[in-house]
């Protein structure tokens, strides 16, 4: 197994490109079920996530080759059916459901298992699927969905979910009729899956609200999409900039993408400077405190959660962190403890007090954005951390200690025993 090995205390300087955005190249490979043909999706992350996404699909018969960009032949579908083997991996695969089930009018899914940050169940996606028309049994594990054609229909989700509003959104676009869909993500990556559909030929008006309307058309062609930069890497390597001190520009970043996490940024202190598609990051002296809540989109997002609770352990004063998306998870709260981190959990809020500084030691990512926010605290933190279980980090960044190091932080991976 490997493990991140961190000296801190470098300031980062320089500039650093951010990758295609994992959570819009999920759902976008998931829209190819839908077609007949050739595909030709740029800027997809090279990840361990994107290459189970690839294992489902060449499982179902497409086939997948990566040139510079990644190209997706779906014509020869075999195989409507998810195995355990490739879901268990990763909650996103339930994203080939609605588009199984619109397409073949049959789909068998592994239900996801549990997950470190919380229940994190599909009954969402499921009813809303029943609602089109699906006629949905779970047995052995698995989630069948049967139907003739899905029909259009009226959803209205009792939680807002993400891939819930990306699956009835691809199922939506074959089906007979309008479909409405309230209570709808509006994250960016619903709307770039939403554009990417549009363009395979489907119909549909709201996107980037909380109602999307969707007329079903008989079928959707190939198409050719960029995947978007992706806002959770923009976004670390802004903290990373912050809690060094540093000076970084972040090439590509999409401001409008980044709101409550720049504006958080700024009530502590960070200078941020739009410099046309650049966004220049600079740390101060010490980092002031702040209170946030996590929220759907465009509230201050879960997945910035715990990278912000590790620049706020090193902060002036005191900070509340309340964690509404997820329940459970706060599992990189004892590893940020065990580097001298000030911090005490009621019911789904952390309280931070502010340290001077945290000192290195051996910690172990729980989750993927878990083991970003240990990178973070080691790059601060005095003396040498050692992030072990870092094959979290590696299904959703892209070659992180390589840019790290190219803005002058000590990282490196090493292997362990
Ligand atoms: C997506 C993102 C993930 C991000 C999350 C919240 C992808 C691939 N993953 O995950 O990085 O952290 O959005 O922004 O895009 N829920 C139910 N029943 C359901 C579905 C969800 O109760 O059927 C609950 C969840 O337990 C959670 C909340 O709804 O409490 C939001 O989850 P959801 O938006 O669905 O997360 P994902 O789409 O899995």
């Amino acid at each position: 197994m490997n493990a991140i090995v961190i000296k801190g205390g470098k300031r980062l300087e320089g500039s650093v490109d951010i990758s295609g955005a994992k959570n819009a190249a999920l759902p976008i490979l998931a829209s190819t079920l839908l077609t007949s043909g050739t595909s030709v999706l740029t800027n997809v992350p090279r990840l361990e996530d994107v290459s189970t996404m690839i294992r489902l699909l060449e499982y179902m018969g497409a086939e997948c080759r990566w040139h510079d960009s990644l190209i997706v032949d779906s014509t020869r579908l075999k195989n409507s059916e998810a195995p355990y083997e490739l879901v268990k991996t990763m909650r996103a695969s339930i994203l080939v459901l609605g588009p199984l089930v619109a397409r073949y009018g049959y789909a068998r899914v592994s239900l996801p298992g549990g997950c470190a940050i919380g229940a994190r169940p599909i009954n969402l996606h499921l009813k809303a699927l029943e609602t089109l028309g699906a006629r949905i049994e779970l047995e052995h594990g698995y989630v069948t969905a049967h139907c003739d054609r899905l029909r259009g229909g009226e959803i209205s989700f009792d939680t807002v979910t993400v891939t819930g509003t990306e699956n009835i959104l691809m199922a939506a676009c074959l089906a007979d009729g309008v479909t409405t869909i309230d209570n709808a993500a509006e994250e960016p990556e619903v709307v770039a899956l939403a554009e990417t559909l549009s363009r395979m030929g489907g119909r549909i008006s709201g996107a980037g609200t909380r109602r999307i309307v969707v007329e079903g058309v008989p079928r959707l062609s190939p198409v050719a999409s960029r995947i978007m930069p992706d806002r959770i890497e923009a976004g670390t390597m802004m903290v990373a900039a912050a809690i060094t001190g540093g000076d970084v520009r972040i090439r590509g970043a999409r401001q409008e993408h980044l709101g409550a996490v720049v504006t958080k940024l700024e009530e502590v202190g960070v200078k941020i400077e739009p410099e046309g598609d650049v966004l220049r990051v600079i740390g101060p002296e010490r980092i002031g405190s702040a209170d946030l809540r996590t929220h759907p989109f465009p509230g201050f997002p879960t997945d910035m959660q715990a990278q912000f609770m590790a620049l706020m352990t090193i902060s002036e004063g005191d900070s509340r962190i309340s964690e509404t998306v997820f329940e459970n998870r706060f599992m990189h709260v004892n590893e940020l403890q065990r580097m001298g981190a000030d911090i005490s959990i009621q019911s789904n809020t952390a309280h931070i007090r502010g340290v001077p500084h945290l000192s290195g030691a051996p910690v172990m990512a729980t989750d993927l954005r878990a083991s970003a926010s240990l990178i973070l605290a080691g790059l601060a933190a005095r003396g040498e951390t050692r992030v072990t279980r870092i094959y979290h980090l590696d299904r959703g960044y892209e070659q992180l200690e390589r840019k790290l190091t190219d803005l002058g932080a000590s990282v490196r991976r090493v292997s362990e025993e």
